[in-house]
């Protein structure tokens, strides 16, 4: 592994790229990577970065996000598998009927979706700004929110909106269990509960605080002394454990009969393996047809001023 690493590392430098992973890849990977964020983060990064090529350790919506940010430089995946269950919740062409059957409505998509869905929105969002920035809209403004039903209708509850709502999900975060939150608060009644919004309504109720992976982790970074059970992809226990070493973190598993993980399957496909292959040979690579990245990147400069 070690050799592995000083592979990658040589092979950064002749080729000026850089490697940006997201907090659910793989804890080997967030450590050779130069940059390890959510997806905020990760689009505000790869906007900024003078580097020739781009490694986006993460799902194919982030690669593609990236690369609609920055149209010159090449953008590599470590894996062209790596999708998204809530990105493939929201079909473009059924999604675009859904615009037109409300065509008063501002459309808003959260950023786990496809450079065609983001053709159709008028604005990007992340779990970091969503609630910033539909507040920033006039309340009276109609609002078409999609794909993630559980993000969209936290968004609502918060900001007393009643927006109009994707049926989507990400399969990861519908899984986590109020029954087992519950098992564990009574278990570490000191516990603080974490969850992230695309958790399903029962989960978000039961937590203290609610965000994304970065505001999670920074809550965490802020008060190490406490307990912390975590509602969000296991992966982000990496770097709370590396932040705050002396604090204990307790993942909450899935529901009882579903799924035996509470690990993102397309996250895991990233592999210090694959980082390595995809620099040496430069590709897979991810290419946006340039008519529907000329449309997306509209929304997503929107997001990236109204952060
Ligand atoms: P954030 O990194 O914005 O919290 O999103 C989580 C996620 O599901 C990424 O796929
Ligand atoms: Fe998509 Fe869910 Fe995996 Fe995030 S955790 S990449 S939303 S499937």
């Amino acid at each position: 592994m070690k050799q592995l690493i000083e592979a990658i590392k040589k092979l950064k430098q002749e080729k000026n790229a850089v490697i940006l992973a997201h907090y659910y890849t793989r804890g080997e990977i967030q450590d050779v990577a130069d940059f390890v964020g959510d997806s905020l983060a990760l689009a505000q990064w790869a906007s900024k970065t003078d580097a020739d090529i781009l490694v986006m350790c993460g799902v194919h919506f982030m690669g593609e996000t990236a690369k609609i940010l920055c149209p010159d430089k090449k953008v590599l995946v470590p894996d062209m598998n790596a999708g998204c269950s809530l990105a493939d919740s929201c079909p473009a062409d059924r999604f675009a009927a859904f615009v037109k059957e409300h065509p008063d409505c501002t459309v808003i998509s959260y950023v786990n979706t496809t450079a065609a869905v983001k053709a159709l929105t008028d604005v990007v969002v992340t779990s970091s700004n969503a609630r910033k920035i539909v507040e920033s809209l006039p309340k009276e403004e109609k609002i078409i929110f999609g794909p993630d039903r559980n993000l969209g209708s936290y968004i609502n509850a918060v900001t007393g909106r009643n927006m109009l709502l994707w049926d989507g999900a990400c399969h990861v975060h519908e899984q986590f269990s109020a029954e087992k939150i519950a098992e564990l608060k009574q278990a570490h009644p000191e516990a603080v509960t974490l969850a992230h919004p695309e958790c399903k309504k029962a989960v978000v109720e039961l937590a203290d605080v609610v965000g994304s992976t970065a505001a999670l982790l920074n809550y965490a970074v802020a008060h190490p002394e406490k307990t912390y059970i975590v509602a969000t992809e296991s992966g982000i226990l990496h770097e709370m454990e590396k932040r705050c070493p002396h604090t204990t973190f307790l993942p909450v598993p899935p529901a009882e009969g579903t799924s035996p993980c509470n690990e993102c399957s397309y996250m895991r496909l990233n592999t210090l393996e694959k980082v390595y292959d995809c620099l040496k040979n430069e590709a897979p690579e991810i290419f946006v047809d340039p008519a529907v990245a000329e449309q997306a990147v509209k929304p997503i400069h929107r997001m990236l001023q109204m952060s």
